[in-house]
């Protein structure tokens, strides 16, 4: 059965994308897992830190997506683009470039967003597909999700309300799971 990763890529408390991806995890279908994962500890990058050792939170994190079947990146967009601290978590993840490989290459990578206006992420989804590609991992580009009015579609204690949005969350969730179980399937162990 496949187990999913997800990281949001907002640190304020009160994030919707953090929101989505708890919804996210709530609509796995059964035999499907999706775990939780914080980028609160990856430091910014810097070559003098490297050099002296990858930190102990980007190894951590290497270390639980090379134990699951498939990445969910849950971005926010900001100045219609990849926010910077998540795209830093990325390229911790890629250092050193001999672990590219086991952390990336062929990987699903399912992308979904929110924000509270009414772009629902979609240009910061696009601007995350150079990288994707550049990583070799296997994008889910079957189905698309991008949550605007963010506002208006979670109550206050963080809980997805609407339920068109639940409805397209949950087969973006249904899909991506499949995809991740037919390539876990696929992998020669
Ligand atoms: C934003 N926001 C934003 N929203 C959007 O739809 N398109 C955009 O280009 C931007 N640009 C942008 C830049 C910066 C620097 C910030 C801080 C914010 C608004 C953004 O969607 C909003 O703050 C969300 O609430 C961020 O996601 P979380 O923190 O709620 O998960």
């Amino acid at each position: 059965m496949p187990t999913i990763i997800g990281i949001s890529g907002s640190l304020r408390k009160g994030s919707y994308n953090s929101m989505l991806l708890r919804a996210a995890a709530a609509a796995a279908p059964t035999g499907t897992t999706i775990e939780i994962a914080s980028i609160r500890d990856i430091p910014l990058y810097d070559a003098d830190v490297e050099a002296a050792g990858i930190p102990a939170a980007v190894q951590a994190l290497k270390a639980r997506i090379v134990a699951t079947d498939g990445l969910l990146i849950v971005t926010p967009e900001y100045n219609n683009s990849i926010p910077g601290v998540v795209k830093n978590t990325i390229d911790w993840l890629t250092r050193p470039p001999a672990d590219i490989a086991k952390v990336f290459r062929g990987r699903p990578v399912g992308l979904i967003g929110a924000t509270p206006g009414q772009g629902g992420t979609l240009l910061s989804q696009a601007a995350w597909l150079p990288v994707l590609r550049t990583l070799g991992t296997a994008p889910f580009f079957e189905g698309r999700l991008g949550v605007s009015g963010a506002g208006k579609v979670f109550d206050e204690s963080g809980n997805l309300v609407d339920d068109s949005v639940k409805e397209r969350l949950a087969t973006f969730v249904r899909g991506f799971a499949a995809f991740v179980d037919e390539r876990r399937a696929a992998r020669v162990p």
